[in-house]
């Protein structure tokens, strides 16, 4: 299942229940590297399943670290230095710099050169701060320029051990380093001045690592000492950033009542909980597991505070303390964000603009950013991720934080997938039947009303998949008179229906064979209609419609039944026609008269015959440009 593109969120609908947030990133990529490095099985249960650590899963694996996940969200690893050789390829680190870093100071124990890559943004992001230190103890590595940026190359092998005092306050680096004085001789000491998140120390001393702590001013001495891995078998506590979603939403949406369990509880990592307090929200912290708690969020009236950066030290949880503000009564501060004009995209904007959206105000002075908030419940707005997923969820809870009968829109919402894929359906579950769902527009119509081309280009303003059902039908039509079976020979035909793969994109192909120019040829389309009304074939491709949409978080679907059978619960349903004379000319494929011939096979055979649907909008395209056309069904969403 994919995350829905584009996300249609109902306002007022409240959240109650429990919801359980993906592992915290920083440990589940921790556990999968020391899970290959560790002699034996390791078995990690709620590890992240974004595609960060994903990322790091894929590197360990194409260096000979077993992977397999048995269900549940477990994921299972057979490590051991014995087991790891150069991978085949650069390990893609994708978006990860936690990845890149973290894999740079694992390879560097490793007698062989690495090529570590990633994305555009992650291309741009100096590795000069892990290279260095590598670089001291006795590996090479190189990058591009003097920052050292991406495609990174590590020769690693005969590390000594250093004694390194850290500039910038990274776990990043600490962990880099750490890690690779794991195979170093003598003793890695890292200091730094102020203590960054203590996973890799904490982690390293669980697996059995020769490995001390120690006080140093505000901030701690860690040293290791060459080791060998023990495995581990953990639970990765929920993360903290993702929960604030849900507990906002448990905050701010009249009659919520939201737990969020299992929730890390580290240092300065719930810093936003006592900022809700001071908003009046119903949130407490009930300990569980040690290092953990639960969240529990009621709804209650909210008013505005003011917030300092240190609170929320990585700033995580500013676009989702916005919607908060959005709600409140009077104006919320936050000062010094002005980091967030460097995250994903710039945060600051995008915050601004999605306050606006949903109908409050905001304005930024410098690295000030100060909402006014409505008072009560929002607007129904319409706002684009710009492919950021803490936009996206953000928006996500501004939309349920609409008023009762208000609609919102999220494009881009896809990007959820960077750190919680499941978001939606954990939304879903805790509002309900009436809940946010992706967004699918049926349109539908007889032959030559422009449905393919108005599909295709409402699916790319939107940004989201198209599927033509009838290319479907055509291609089992296209299959039978090349096995030499006829059209009406119902179960034969249904057979095919049931036991072929068939592939609709930009080609269309069945079992393998390329159909894309013989579903257009007269013969297949004689012989579709008599196909697409046998009920046996219509249910076998009605279920693989219903499939492809799940697997592809909505999208734009075409053909007769879609919006009446295939998907009723389709937001936007549209009826195309065009005059007679106008079809045909646009139907050149066809024999005089075959358009007017298959609309009345259409019409009047037993199975979902073509018809309107009754909440379709209807729309004759006769003299239209597309553009126009598609303005209009916008226009509807
Ligand atoms: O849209 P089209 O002309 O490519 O459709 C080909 C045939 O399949 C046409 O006879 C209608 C039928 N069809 C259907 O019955 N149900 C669908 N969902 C799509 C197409």
């Amino acid at each position: 299942m994919s995350a829905p593109r584009v996300l249609v969120v109902p306002g007022g609908v409240p959240c109650r229940g429990v919801v359980r947030t993906p592992g915290e990133k920083s440990i589940s990529h921790r556990a999968v590297l020391l899970g290959a490095l560790a002699d034996g099985t390791s078995i990690v249960h709620g590890l992240s399943d974004g595609a960060d650590v994903g990322a790091s899963l894929a590197a360990v694996e194409a260096m000979g670290a077993g992977v397999d996940r048995p269900g549940d969200g477990t994921v299972v690893l057979h490590g051991g230095r014995g087991r790891l050789h150069p991978a085949d390829g650069p390990l893609d680190c994708g978006n990860s710099g936690t990845s890149m870093r973290l894999l740079a100071g694992l390879v560097a124990g490793f007698g062989w050169e690495t090529e570590l890559v990633g994305d555009e943004s992650l291309s741009g992001r100096p590795m000069d701060r892990v290279a260095e230190p590598l670089g001291l103890m006795g590996a090479t590595v190189h990058g591009r320029g003097e920052r050292c940026l991406p495609p990174l190359h590590v020769r690693g092998g005969a590390l000594h051990g250093i004694d390194w005092t850290s500039r910038v306050a990274s776990a990043q680096v600490k962990s880099a380093i750490l890690l690779a004085g794991l195979s170093a001789s003598g003793t890695t000491v890292v200091r730094e001045a102020v203590t960054t998140r203590t996973h890799t120390e904490e982690m390293l001393a669980e697996a059995g690592a020769d490995i001390t702590v120690e006080p140093w001013g505000e901030g701690r001495i860690v040293s290791v000492r060459a080791s060998s891995l023990q495995p581990v078998e953990r639970t990765v506590p929920g993360d903290p950033s993702a929960s604030a979603f849900f507990v906002v939403a448990g905050c701010v949406v009249p009659g919520s009542a939201v737990d969020v369990e299992g929730v890390y509880s580290g240092p300065a990592r719930l810093g936003y909980v006592p900022v809700l307090q001071r908003m009046g929200a119903d949130v407490t912290l009930v300990p569980g597991q040690p290092g953990t708690a639960t969240i529990r969020a009621t709804a209650s009236p909210m008013r505005a505070t003011e917030v300092r950066a240190s609170e929320i030290p990585s700033l995580d949880e500013i676009p989702v303390l916005a919607v908060a503000a959005a709600v409140a009564q009077g104006t919320t501060v936050f000062s010094d964000v002005g980091e967030l004009r460097v995250k994903e995209v710039d945060r600051l904007a995008a915050v601004a603009d999605m306050v606006a959206a949903f109908g409050a105000f905001a304005t930024i002075e410098g690295d000030t950013l100060a909402i006014t908030g409505v008072g009560g419940p929002l607007r129904g707005g319409r706002f684009d991720s710009q492919g950021d997923h803490r936009m996206a969820m953000a928006a996500a809870v501004a939309g349920l934080a609409a008023g009762p009968g208000e609609r919102s829109l999220v494009t881009g919402f896809g990007a959820v997938e960077t750190s919680y894929r499941g978001f939606a359906d954990d939304l879903r579950r805790l509002t309900g039947v009436d809940s946010p769902r992706p967004l699918l527009v049926a349109i539908d119509g007889p032959a030559g009303a422009g449905k393919s081309t108005v599909s295709t280009a409402v699916a790319e303003r939107l940004g989201i998949d198209r599927l033509d059902t009838g290319a479907m039908y055509r291609a089992v039509a296209a299959l039978a008179l090349e096995r030499g079976v006829r059209p009406d020979d119902a179960a034969a035909v249904a057979a095919l229906a049931a036991g072929s793969v068939i592939e609709v994109g930009e080609r269309v192909a069945i079992d393998g064979m390329d159909v894309t120019a013989v579903i257009r040829s007269p013969e297949v389309g004689q012989a579709v209609s008599v196909v697409a009304a046998n009920p046996e074939v219509r249910h076998h491709l009605v279920r693989r419609q219903q499939a492809w949409a799940a697997a592809h978080g909505g999208g734009v679907v075409e053909g007769r039944d879609i919006g009446s059978v295939v998907f009723p619960q389709a937001q936007v349903k549209v009826y195309l026609t065009a005059s007679p004379e106008e079809r045909a000319r646009r139907r050149n494929d066809e024999a005089p008269g075959g358009v007017a011939r298959r609309d009345r096979i259409d019409s009047t055979r037993d199975a979902s015959p073509l018809r309107e649907a009754e909440d379709a909008h209807r729309l004759d395209t006769t003299g239209r440009t597309v553009q126009d056309v598609v303005e209009e069904v916008l226009s509807w969403l």
